[in-house]
This record gives structure tokens, C-alpha cells and sequence, in this order.
């Protein structure tokens, strides 16, 4: 029998195996907002492509989702053409005729694992919230009528918002789409939560009151009631301002967070104090810090440890958060690196510093794995490349030596090595020395540094200039430095 997730807790991995080990009919409200580049050109998303690389990591898909049909995304395809009983098995056949084999039927396809996975999770008085992007939202509302039932569907949230364009040939682009379904019949909707103030002269809400075939007092009638309890806010929002016009205090520099007010709007919607409300691709935790105002309980998943460390230091500072999947100690590094190279690398690369973006892609990186840039250039140098390896296995001086010559190779102004057990041998020390020092203002680092995970559990932190944030290009933030 499955057990129930801890509450007010974090999940790292992919959702979808993580959720699969929760029990039916166990969260009151799942909002969720999956990785989809809405910057992606629309004809990429139809595109036959070639690229047999094999399965990249969901991570690395987070900010470059760039979904290629390839052979993962067609044997996912077929399983779920052959699972007859699978919920979206009707409409993943009719995919495959239109749009066909594409990027577009990789990305439904693995959100159609993920979303029957969560319909199964919600109560029958549970609603959920999809947020997408027009260039899908079609597509992912014949999914969900199709997995939930179309005489569930409540409504499709038009999110609009203001923000500069360089549009020449259609009109700016400036909504998303909020797909809202209920379990079933009996899924609970809360109206008092979300009234809004009614304005008599704009109409806020509604101009079309005055008109139709009520009588003056009818109308009165109907605008004293709402300057007395609010009006209950349309399907479409625009009194909430986009990502770029959140308040400066609410901005953690994560690429893709939600304004808290949009996610206070759903969770009052549907949901009541003690529920306890789910989201499976929660990013910096927008949903979660959310939840916690409202006295909800919370569950997030994200398979990003960066996300899970922005989020639990920036937002729950000073509270030990429990976090499942994510290494707390020497033993569970070790583990993380023998179970699954690649997230431990990844996590690895977090803990040395937030400013390094993992690499794209994994094979073929000649000898890096992250990437990063420090904020002011060194004396005597013309970049501010730091370089970062990650070795889960047990240290060959070989390896060094690559890593040595790539950050030659790459004119790198720095470079980090990074290993499970501190690395003893004086030969590799002094290889490492040989690259010399550089100066950053009135401080000096060595150019090629060694660090362990060992030393990250004894809290020795790696001495680097200040870096810039790999997704935004400012300045971290000091919040977002590593703090154990
Ligand atoms: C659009 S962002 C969510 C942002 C979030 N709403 C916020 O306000 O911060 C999508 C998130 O999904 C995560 N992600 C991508 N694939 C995932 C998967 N298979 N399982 C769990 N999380 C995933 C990414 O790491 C990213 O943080």
C-alpha cells in the first residue's frame, strides 16, 4: 500500500516516478506549470528530427525544451498506443495522426504519462490547474478533456499581462492559458475566495450588466451586491502583472517563477485551509510559499536541485524543510553518484556554486560539465569563464590532466575540479598549482582549484569571485549563494 507523502515537504526527481509511489485520491489541488520554451519557434515543435542522441535528462530540458522527436519519445508513444486502458490512450492515437510524429507529440505524450499520474492523485472534490502557452494549450485541453472527461472542464484562464515586443507581423504575445478541470462533479470551487472589488462606472467585471433585459432595479440590485461582497473575478485575469513587473522583494532571479498573487488567486479558488495542495514542477516554489500563507499543506516536486536549494534557502530560510532524493549527507552523495550520474553531477555543480549551469548536453562535453561566469575579469586576461568537472568515481590523475588542458584549450579564466573524496595526491596538487593564480580586484584565487563533497559536508565552502546567475546574467544574488 503507498504511502502518503510527508506534507509541507520537497521531492527531487522527475515527477512522474516520484508521484507514482503516492496513493490514489491523496491532494485536494495540483497546480502545475511544466517546462515549455514558449521562445521555441513554432515550426521546431513540428519538426521530424533526427536527433538520436537518446533520452536527454528532464533537467537539462528545463530551460531549453526544445522537444525532439526522437527514439524515446516514439517507444513513449507506442506504450502508450499499446495501453489500451492507459486514460489518454484515445487521444495519444489520434496525436499520432495530427500533428504526428513531432516535437509537439514528444512533449503531449510525456505529458500524458505525467497528467494521468496526477488525475489518479487528486480527490474526487480536487481540481487541477495546467498553466501553458498558447502554442500548446490546444493540444494539452484535448489531453486533459480526454483524461479527465470533457463535462469536468471548468474553465481556460486567460493570464494576460503588459511587456515590451518585437512583434512586426501579428500582435504581441502577452497571455498564457491556465487549463482548469475539476476531478469530478464534486470538485469544490470556493467564490468567496476570489471576488474582486467592483468598479459601478468601468464595470469591472462586467459593462454589459446595465444592458440585456433587466430592469433599472434588477441591475441595482445586482451592482449593490457586489460593491457589498465583490464581484467573483472573470476567466479572464489582467490585475496581475506578469513576471516582469513582479514586486522587486518577490524576484529570486529563477527564470519562469510566478507572481505569488497569481498562485494566491488558484489556491483560494479551490482549495480550503489544511488541503493539501501539489505541484509537481515547482520551480523556485511559488506555489508552495503560496500554500503556506494560506494555511494549506504542500508537496513540490522539481527535478532541478537548483530550484529545491533556491526555494529552500530564499524561501523557508532557517526552516529544515524535508526534502526527499536530494543527498543530506556524505553517504547519500556517494549513493546519488552511483545510482544516477548525471542528476549527481548536477547537484554537485549546485553545491560548488549556484552560478554554473549545468552542461547541455551530456555526451560530448569534452570534459565539462558546467559552465559560469564571474562578474568582474581577472587582471591580465580577456574572459570570465570559470570551467567545473564533476567525478562521481574513485580520482585518476587522467583526469585532471584533461581538465587542466581543457581549461588551456578553452582560454578559461578558472577552473573548478570537483570530486566525492578530497583528492590527497601532491602530484595532482601541483599539477593543479601549475596553472598558477589569478586576481580578481584585490583578491587572488588559484586559477585551478580542488573540492570535494566531503569538504561541502564539513561546510568548506569554494573560494570563488563573485559569479553572475547563469540564467538571468546578473549578478547572484546574495541570497542565492550557497548556504548550507
Ligand atoms: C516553468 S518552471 C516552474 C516555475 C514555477 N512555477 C515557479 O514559480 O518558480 C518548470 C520547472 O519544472 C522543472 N521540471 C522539468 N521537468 C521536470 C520533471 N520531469 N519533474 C519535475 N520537475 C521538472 C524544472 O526544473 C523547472 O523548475
Amino acid at each position: 500500500m503507498p504511502n502518503m507523502p510527508q506534507l509541507n515537504s520537497l521531492h527531487y526527481g522527475d515527477c512522474l516516478e516520484v508521484m507514482k509511489q503516492w496513493p490514489d485520491e491523496s491532494v485536494d489541488l495540483i497546480y502545475l506549470d511544466p517546462p515549455f520554451n514558449s521562445n521555441a519557434k513554432y515550426h521546431q515543435l513540428y519538426d521530424t528530427g533526427d536527433d538520436n542522441r537518446g533520452t536527454r535528462d528532464a533537467q537539462l530540458q528545463a530551460f531549453d525544451d526544445s522537444w525532439k522527436w526522437n527514439a524515446t519519445a516514439a517507444a513513449r508513444v507506442q506504450n502508450l498506443c499499446d495501453a489500451l486502458a492507459h486514460p489518454a490512450h484515445k487521444v495519444i492515437n489520434s496525436f499520432l495522426e495530427w500533428p504526428g510524429e513531432s516535437g509537439m507529440l514528444a512533449y503531449l505524450s510525456y505529458m500524458a504519462e505525467r497528467l494521468a499520474v496526477m488525475h489518479r492523485l487528486l480527490k474526487p472534490t480536487g481540481s487541477l490547474y495546467l498553466h501553458c502557452h498558447p502554442t500548446a494549450s490546444h493540444y494539452l485541453k484535448a489531453l486533459l478533456d480526454c483524461i479527465f472527461r470533457p463535462e469536468n472542464f471548468r474553465n481556460e484562464i486567460v493570464w494576460g499581462y503588459k511587456g515590451p515586443s518585437n512583434a512586426k507581423r501579428w500582435f504581441p504575445r502577452k497571455h498564457d492559458i491556465i487549463l482548469f478541470y475539476g476531478k469530478t462533479k464534486s470538485a469544490q470551487f470556493y467564490p468567496d475566495g476570489v471576488r474582486v472589488a467592483y468598479n459601478r462606472i468601468t464595470g469591472t467585471g462586467n459593462t454589459s450588466l446595465a444592458r440585456g433585459n433587466r430592469t433599472p432595479e434588477e441591475v441595482q440590485a445586482i451592482e449593490a451586491a457586489y460593491a457589498k461582497r465583490g464581484k467573483l473575478v472573470e476567466d479572464y485575469w489582467s490585475d496581475i502583472p506578469g513576471a516582469g513587473h513582479m514586486p522587486r522583494h518577490e524576484r529570486l532571479g529563477y527564470p519562469t517563477q510566478k507572481p505569488l498573487a497569481l498562485l494566491e488567486r488558484i489556491i483560494k479558488a479551490s482549495s480550503k485551509e489544511g488541503e493539501v495542495v501539489l505541484d509537481p514542477f515547482c520551480g523556485c516554489g511559488t506555489t508552495m510559499v503560496a500554500a503556506d500563507k494560506l494555511s494549506r499543506k504542500w508537496i513540490g516536486v522539481d527535478i532541478s536541485p537548483h530550484a529545491l536549494e533556491v526555494l529552500k534557502v530564499n524561501r523557508f530560510a532557517g526552516q529544515a524543510i524535508p526534502t526527499s532524493g536530494i543527498p543530506a549527507d556524505f553517504a547519500g552523495a556517494a549513493q546519488l553518484a552511483k545510482d544516477n550520474p548525471q542528476h549527481f553531477e548536477i547537484w554537485a555543480l549546485n553545491c560548488a556554486s549556484q552560478g554554473f549551469a549545468p552542461n547541455e548536453v551530456q555526451t560530448g562535453d569534452h570534459g565539462i560539465d558546467g559552465r559560469g561566469y564571474m562578474i568582474t575579469q581577472p587582471d591580465g586576461m580577456d574572459t570570465k569563464l570559470v570551467l567545473a568537472q564533476v567525478k562521481g568515481g574513485k580520482f585518476q590523475l587522467g583526469q585532471l590532466r584533461d581538465f587542466l588542458w581543457t581549461i588551456e584549450r578553452e582560454k578559461a579564466a578558472m577552473g573548478i575540479f570537483i570530486t566525492l573524496h578530497p583528492v590527497t595526491s601532491r602530484n595532482a596538487q601541483a599539477e593543479a598549482q601549475h596553472l598558477g593564480n589569478v586576481t580578481v580586484g584585490t583578491e587572488t584565487y588559484p586559477r585551478v582549484q580542488l573540492w570535494s563533497l566531503t569538504a561541502y559536508f564539513e561546510n568548506e565552502k569554494l573560494h570563488l569571485p563573485d559569479m553572475k546567475n547563469p540564467y538571468t546574467g546578473r549578478p547572484l544574488q546574495p541570497t542565492l549563494q550557497w548556504v548550507l
